[in-house]
């Protein structure tokens, strides 16, 4: 057997199918495009199979081509020989053109006569038939290796394992055979006919050499025959290379083994399981989170959120306290990125969203690790189970995975109750189950897409002109009211890319049309309008016109957002990557990445520099080469966005580069301004920037002056004081609300008279204000402790008021009541209390000043008898 490294296995892989007449395709993104059945590609069907459904038509009937595939459910099993989270599949495919005959002859030769494989060493696995749904044996398939000069003993039939697909719920699937490689004798007992056959140990599945695509499952498991009769292959490229390589597992081939020396060196332990788990598991995050996808709660997210999660706490119990997997990081690129270069690009991305993931989780795994120590110590009986309960309140109010839990237990050899952790959890369930419900497309929307969906590509003509004839290929309308129709080509600009949909309008010799907005479905540009005059039909020559105004005003913010996007990388940084976009006539829309808020300052300098730019008057360039030459010269991508192999690069001087299929003004001194208007938050970690250009942003700039002017005069201060005026006149009112806050809260004293006799210190006040308010004042006076004795009084429209104070060292000689009587007498008033305070008043408002002068005098004598 040859010894080649992975590079030149998917080299020979790809050349030997190319030979034999299959287009070389480019692998498609693990996030699924329009496919709600699957949460990453997991196959390098998946992304066909509208091909085999016949709903699409391939660019060639045979295709080869190798795809990065996610198995969540083998995540569980990562740390064995071969199992891998993220794997690259090889695969070559037949649609509707040669089935198991050639299938079969193709594998075995690329196998025994390129590769080198001795045949002796391979086993062929085939379809035995299930009675239950109706399925015979595949014995095509066995005639057709026996045809290779495969020997029967080394033809083994098996069950259900040998029924491949679907790879969602529905969608197509069918009998498939398998290639094994033999071990050899150290992993097991040789394989004899109508014996075991032990697939997990000696005998390695090295290719699945063709799923016999021919049934579409269906949602309730029934099967309907295809339309096409396929072939679908598939073999690990890991696989391969371990068995080539003649090593044990797939962690020592040349894609993992660097990152096992890598992860030896992190953790300082030869723990096998743990140094594969963490090579696997970052291996797969750089790959997801190269995809924009961002580690979360739900959804896709949740995958990288757990890998992440699980190195993190693998690294800690093992010492290692704040891990930092930048080297895992930068070798997976290394060998990974020229087949994805989307890794290069991403880098700082990628190692932006895993640095937060990180620092986010270990606080939480530190301290639930200290919760299990201390648990651990508390019920120190070794061989007792650790209580499900205390792990389900581990898990859900301290948010550490379970099987980070299982995993420290595990280490400490210490059994768990997890029959305990499934009673407390399936508790949990009932009393919180939660219907989440994802947004599904309206129906209307479905058979639209239906009924344009196999239309022949539009031909787009609007990157240069905004009028063009054409013919009417096909109309759809389900209500009468809205007609939606597509032409051979258009100068519409169909939905995509962030970008919206022209409008305008469509005129015919039979009747008129406005277009509302242009859609993209596939490859088609559908219109959508109303028919304003007669009618519209399909074969009728049309005359197709785009609102100009509305298409320069989309073109401006479409470009202003390439600047803001560059800008932003060279202001706040590159992490600040695009994670959703949208452009109209009226504004654009820019969705990021930043952990906070953009500050004033940085929105100042972002706003600037994309005026610069416009100022620089930099004219577009586009060109169109293949994807990877693009990323290779520094074109933007967007992360997650689908790009075909070849893309448009839309360049404004060396400022801005990006893959963009959208229209652009011919230069940046186009966008006239560009005005930012709002910075908000979407998502944590997402922020938003709105902004405006052109006539917008002119007309917002004029009434911001408007504003500024109006204020101004108002104020009667230069523009520029503006400001400082505000802030002054704020301070004033402050100060004056204040002031009347103390004013309105105390009476201020008109009159004070200070005596002292026989060491008691006297205090009478005589008020203006409300009298009302003397209370708060007198009880605040005697707290305070300077006066034994204190008297306020005051008066309004129709009464003179008077309040005593008396305090306790001098209340039992003097007492309050005493006091205030012997005062109000001096007028006529009453008033009564306790020791410690009393109350009084009289209607003689005018005999206030007596009372004053009794208070400044005789009161003495009368206080000087009680002490
Ligand atoms: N789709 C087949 C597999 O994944 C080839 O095994």
């Amino acid at each position: 057997m040859k010894k080649l490294s992975s590079t030149e296995i998917r080299e020979k892989f790809l050349e030997y199918f190319e030979k034999n007449d299959h287009l070389k395709i480019k692998p498609a993104s693990i996030v699924p495009e329009n496919d709600p059945t699957l949460l990453f590609i997991n196959s390098g069907m998946a992304p066909l199979k509208n091909y085999f459904l016949g709903r699409e038509v391939p660019p060639s009937p045979r295709l080869a081509n190798f795809q990065p595939c996610i198995r969540t459910k083998d995540i569980d099993d990562v740390g064995d020989r071969h199992h891998l989270t993220i794997f690259e599949m090889m695969g070559s495919w037949s649609i509707g053109d040669y089935y198991k005959e050639r299938a079969c002859e193709l594998a075995y030769n690329l196998l025994v006569k390129e590769l080198g494989f001795p045949a002796e060493r391979l086993y062929f696995t085939v379809y035995g038939g299930n009675e239950a749904i109706g399925i015979k044996p595949d014995f095509e398939s066995v005639e057709a290796w026996k045809k290779c000069g495969v020997p029967e003993d080394h033809i083994v039939m098996l069950g259900d394992d040998n029924f491949w697909g679907p790879a969602g719920d529905t969608g197509p699937c069918g009998p498939c055979t398998e290639v094994f490689f033999d071990c050899g004798p150290e992993y097991g007992p040789e394989y004899k006919p109508g014996g075991h056959f032990d697939d997990v140990s000696r005998y390695i599945e090295i290719w699945n050499a063709g799923v016999f695509m021919e049934l579409n499952k269906n949602k309730d498991g029934s099967f309907d025959p295809l339309p096409l009769k396929s072939v679908d292959t598939g073999s690990g490229l890991e696989r391969l290379a371990m068995v080539m390589g003649g090593h044990d597992s797939v962690y020592d081939t040349d894609l993992l083994k660097p990152l096992v020396d890598l992860s030896r060196e992190l953790i300082k332990t030869d723990d096998v399981a743990t140094n594969r788990m963490l090579s696997d598991h970052m291996r797969a995050t750089v790959m997801i989170l190269a995809e924009g996808v961002m580690p979360s709660n739900e959804g896709q997210g949740y995958i990288p959120r757990r890998l992440i999660r699980k190195c993190v706490a693998a690294c800690i119990s093992r010492g290692v306290s704040h891990p930092d997997f930048t080297k895992h990081v930068d070798k997976t690129i290394e060998i990974l990125g020229d087949n994805y270069p989307q890794l290069k690009s991403a880098r700082e991305a990628i190692l932006y969203n895993l640095s937060q993931e990180v620092d986010e989780f270990v606080p939480t795994v530190r301290n639930g690790l200290e919760m299990i120590a201390s648990e651990l110590q508390t019920n120190k009986k070794s061989n007792e189970l650790f209580p499900g309960k205390i792990a389900f309140e581990l898990v859900t109010t301290h948010g550490l995975p379970l099987e980070v839990i299982k995993a420290e237990l595990k280490s400490k050899k210490i059994p768990f109750d997890e029959k305990g952790f499934e009673e407390c959890y399936e508790e949990h369930r009932k009393t919180s189950r939660v219907i989440s419900r994802k947004g599904s497309t309206s129906e209307d929307q479905a058979k639209v897409e239906e009924a344009f969906l196999s239309e022949e590509n539009t031909e787009f003509t609007g990157y240069d002109k905004t009028k063009d004839l054409s013919t009417v290929v096909k109309t759809y309308s389900s209500d009468g009211q809205t007609i939606y129709f597509s032409t051979f080509k258009t100068p519409f600009y169909g939905e995509s890319g962030g970008q919206a949909g022209d409008i305008g309008y469509a005129t015919t010799s039979n009747g008129k049309v406005e277009i509302i907005d242009t859609i993209k479905i596939k490859g088609t540009h559908v219109h959508v309008g109303h028919v304003i005059e007669g009618k519209l039909e399909e074969g009728d020559q049309v005359e197709l016109v785009v609102d100009e105004k509305n298409r320069k005003a989309s073109m401006r913010n479409h470009t202003a957002t390439h600047l803001l996007h560059s800008a932003l990388h060279k202001v706040i940084g590159t992490h600040a990557i695009q994670k959703g976009s949208s452009v109209s006539a009226d504004r654009l829309r820019f969705d990021f990445q930043n952990p906070g808020a953009v500050t004033k300052d940085e929105l100042e300098k972002v706003e600037l520099l994309v005026n610069s730019w416009i100022m620089s008057n930099n004219s577009k360039t586009t060109d169109l080469c293949g994807y990877e030459e693009a990323i290779e010269k520094g074109a933007m991508a967007l992360f997650g966005e689908k790009y075909d192999s070849e893309v448009r690069v839309v360049s404004f001087g060396p400022e801005s580069v990006e893959l963009c299929g959208g229209t652009h003004v011919n230069a940046t001194g186009d966008i006239g301004l560009f005005l930012i208007t709002a910075e908000s938050s979407v998502a944590k970690g997402v922020r938003r920037i709105e902004a405006v250009t052109g006539e917008k942003a002119i007309l917002l700039m004029q009434e911001r002056a408007k504003f500024l002017r109006d204020a101004s005069e108002e104020l009667k201060v230069k523009p520029e004081e503006v400001a400082t005026k505000i802030k002054e006149l704020r301070i004033e009112m402050k100060n004056k609300i204040k002031e009347a806050k103390e004013n309105a809260g105390s009476a201020s004293l008109e009159k004070e008279i200070k005596l002292e006799v026989s060491g008691v210190k006297f205090f009478a006040g005589v008020t203006s204000g409300d009298p009302n308010d003397l209370k708060a004042m007198g009880d605040d006076l005697i707290n305070r402790g300077e006066y034994q004795l204190i008297c306020l009084t005051g008066k309004d429209d129709k009464s003179v008021k008077a309040f005593v104070w008396s305090n306790d060292s001098l209340n039992k000689k003097v007492k309050a009541g005493d006091a205030l009587k012997n005062i109000l007498e001096v007028i006529g008033g009453r008033g009564g209390g306790k020791p410690q305070f009393a109350q009084g008043g009289s209607p003689e408002v005018a005999k206030l000043p007596d009372l004053v002068k009794y208070l400044e005098s005789d009161f003495q004598a009368w206080l000087s008898t009680k002490i």
